[in-house]
């Protein structure tokens, strides 16, 4: 840990400080600061999306880019979002598997009308591709949860990287 005490950094420090942790979206974390103080960061960062509005919480999963997606190849990513596309090997794929993911990503976003979330540190290039089939037959309602806790997830590990 770094030593830096999130409960009492000044407001201003504490959005700058951790507004990547969410992607595209400070809101959640202006809302964290003014919550404070918490046990655990991650905790009450997640509690803040509970609490929001299911349209609010809808636009946190839009707010995630697709994997291998346009703004991947355009090189518009996040630095956090290129790195954990790097970390599972997303951006060093050959031509088919990059189509591959094409494929899927716009199999899984015509069905739910948003990106396919999974965090890509805590699997691989062929635990992604069979979480991608697999949850393509699932229902919207629990595609919307498991987003939510995948974002959990990204959450925490972007905390954890954090210097
Ligand atoms: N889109 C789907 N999964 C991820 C992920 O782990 N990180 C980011 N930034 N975007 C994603």
């Amino acid at each position: 840990m770094s030593g830096i005490d999130f409960n009492t950094l000044p407001h201003q420090a504490f959005v700058a400080r951790y507004a990547g942790v969410v992607e595209h979206s400070p809101w959640v974390v202006e809302r964290a600061a003014a919550r404070r103080p918490f046990a655990d960061l991650a905790a009450g960062i997640a509690a803040v999306l509970a609490d929001a509005t299911p349209d609010e919480r809808l636009s946190v999963i839009r707010a995630h880019p697709e994997l291998a997606g346009r703004a991947a190849v355009a090189g518009t990513l996040t630095a956090e979002s290129r790195s954990e596309q790097a970390s599972a090997g997303l951006d060093r794929m050959e031509a088919e598997a990059v189509e591959r993911f094409h494929a899927l990503n716009a199999a899984y976003r015509a069905r739910f009308d948003f990106p396919f979330i999974i965090c890509v540190r805590r699997t691989d290039r062929s635990g992604i591709l069979r979480a991608m089939a697999e949850r393509l037959t699932h229902d919207r309602a629990t595609e919307v949860a498991t987003a939510l806790d995948e974002i959990g997830h990204i959450i925490r590990l972007r905390l954890e990287t954090l210097a």
